[in-house]
């Protein structure tokens, strides 16, 4: 059950430096700062978002963006909510509020990836209703469907899509 006390707002680059601090962290201990430059801040910022509690706390992000080469598709580049705050519906509200913001622009689609062996992620991606592809080049690994050498990095690869209904008109 979402938490009504969990609030959303646009992300500012202010809030860089908060979410490189907790993104180590929030990953389980895996370093990957390195995948939030401080441009996602600047350019990325009218389709992503950022969950507070009522105090100021940081409980969760979510950086996305509508792709500039098919512009049906939205792609989740990164999101994770506060250990603290985990099962209570803070992803999926972050996710929710991404797909009603970019259906109305016209997405069609969702996508994001995880490493194979991020369990919580893939088993949270599917009860939203995502999808793990399993086409041609796939492996199953750990039980999921997965692009071995998705990255040219060794790291198997779970890529998860998500076709959104159409809203009202
Ligand atoms: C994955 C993550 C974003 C989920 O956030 P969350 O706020 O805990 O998710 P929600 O509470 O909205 O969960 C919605 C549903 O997803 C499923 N789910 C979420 N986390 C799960 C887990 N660890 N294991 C199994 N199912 C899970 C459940 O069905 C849950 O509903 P329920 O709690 O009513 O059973 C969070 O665990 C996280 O930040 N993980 C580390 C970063 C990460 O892996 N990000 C994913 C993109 S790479």
């Amino acid at each position: 059950m979402a938490d009504d006390k969990i609030l959303l707002r646009r992300p500012l680059e202010a809030d860089h430096k908060g979410l490189i601090r907790v993104v180590d962290d929030w990953w389980g201990g895996r370093r990957l700062r390195h995948l939030l430059p401080r441009l996602w801040l600047q350019h990325f910022t009218s389709t992503s978002w950022i969950a507070e509690t009522p105090d100021g706390a940081l409980a969760g992000f979510l950086i996305g963006f509508v792709s500039p080469d098919n512009p049906a598709v939205g792609y989740v580049h990164m999101a994770a909510t506060s250990p603290n705050q985990r099962r209570r519906g803070v992803g999926r509200q972050l996710y929710g509020a991404f797909a009603d913001d970019l259906g109305r622009r016209g997405v069609r689609e969702l996508r994001a990836i995880t490493w194979a062996g991020n369990r919580g992620s893939i088993a949270f991606h599917q009860a939203l209703g995502f999808r793990v592809d399993d086409g041609p080049g796939t492996v199953r690994v750990y039980g999921a469907m997965a692009y071995p050498d998705y990255e040219g990095d060794g790291e198997d690869t779970v890529v998860l899509r998500l076709v959104l209904e159409p809203g009202p008109a």
